[in-house]
């Protein structure tokens, strides 16, 4: 049976070019948006978080350690053919336990809609209407949850 780790990494870690693939064949491919591995991915305030099945990358998310103590969640990619496996949500799962680990009082996130319920089944609330945002201009919602609870 294969086992699915979940790793932190940080941004100077070289998996992380996997992961530029991974971000862009999940969330930007599909809409036919050139890659651009131009994301900020350093600093102190972003956690890594990547996801592996038999040693190779399915699954990232980073953690945004915001300025006002929150969490902001980005990028949740899951390989197009693993998608609705259980490795999404074993991911939310790690950065919510992170969260706890961190003592940050909340975990936000924009949401494309068609994730929407992703989230909700997770505990995440909505917490706007819908707008647009990022690179593909879909429909997002502001979306929040209270770590732990
Ligand atoms: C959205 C995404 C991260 C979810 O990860 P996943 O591994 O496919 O989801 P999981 O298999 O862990 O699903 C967990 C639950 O959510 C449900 N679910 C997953 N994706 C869903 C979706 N898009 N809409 C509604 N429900 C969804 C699953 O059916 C499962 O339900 P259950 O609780 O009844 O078992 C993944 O599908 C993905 O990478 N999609 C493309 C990129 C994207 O949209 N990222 C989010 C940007 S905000």
């Amino acid at each position: 049976m294969s086992v699915l780790e979940l790793v932190w990494i940080g941004a100077d870690d070289p998996r992380m070019t996997l992961v530029h693939a991974l971000r862009h064949e999940a969330l930007f491919a599909p809409f036919g948006i050139a890659r651009d591995d131009g994301w900020d991915d350093a600093g102190d305030d972003r956690r890594h978080l990547i996801s592996l099945r038999d040693g190779e990358l399915v699954g990232y998310a980073c953690l945004l350690l915001t300025a006002e103590g929150n969490g902001h969640v980005r990028q949740v990619s899951v390989r197009p053919d693993l998608q609705r496996t259980g490795i999404g949500r074993a991911l939310m799962l790690e950065v919510e336990a992170e969260a706890v680990r961190l003592r940050l009082p909340l975990l936000w996130l924009d949401a494309r809609h068609t994730a929407e319920s992703f989230y909700h089944r997770l505990g995440y609330s909505t917490r706007s209407g819908m707008f647009p945002s990022g690179r593909t201009g879909i429909p997002h919602v502001r979306m929040e949850k209270r770590p732990g609870r």
